[in-house]
């Protein structure tokens, strides 16, 4: 199995809606192709972790890439893995305010409407496992 964890920016602010149908469909069709993962939001900057058969990830992530809905998509993680660090959730979800994601030291200039060149790229599936761990993701 493969993950890869990216961080890319929104083309425009998302409305609640447009957020919540995108997280639907992306829950059905990951669901299908036993792809699992976590998709975190905050002031137009998306961060996403998809895991699961090499194959599925790979073509569903070139697919991601190639979506206009956002730009500047940046590779931040991938690794080939023996287990899935979010197995009970086709996609996971949390919107972070800009407080809650300053609150969080490894987003630190990351989660900024355009990233700054030197920002800590070492963001890892655990760190948003512990965002969506504490309570207030949905699966
Ligand atoms: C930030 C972001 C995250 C996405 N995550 C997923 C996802 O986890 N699963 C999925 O099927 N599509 C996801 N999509 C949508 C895909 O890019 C694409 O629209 C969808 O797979 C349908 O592709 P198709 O119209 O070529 O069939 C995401 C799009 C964006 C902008």
């Amino acid at each position: 199995m493969l993950s890869i964890t990216y961080l890319s920016a929104a083309s425009a602010a998302l409305t609640p809606q447009e957020l919540a149908h995108l997280v639907e469909q992306s829950r059905c069709r990951n669901a299908a192709k036993d792809i699992t993962g976590v998709l975190v939001y905050s002031a137009g900057t998306f961060v996403q972790t998809l895991e699961g058969p090499t194959a599925a990830v790979t073509e569903l992530y070139d697919d991601i890439v190639g979506d206009v809905r956002h730009t500047e998509v940046i590779e931040v993680w991938r690794e080939t893995i023996m287990r899935r660090t979010f197995s009970t959730w086709s996609m996971a979800f949390r919107e972070l305010t800009e407080a809650e994601a300053a609150a969080v030291p490894e987003l630190n200039g990351v989660l900024a409407p355009s990233p700054p060149a030197d920002a800590d790229l070492s963001l890892s599936p655990a760190v948003l496992l512990r965002l969506v761990d504490d309570g207030a993701g949905s699966h």
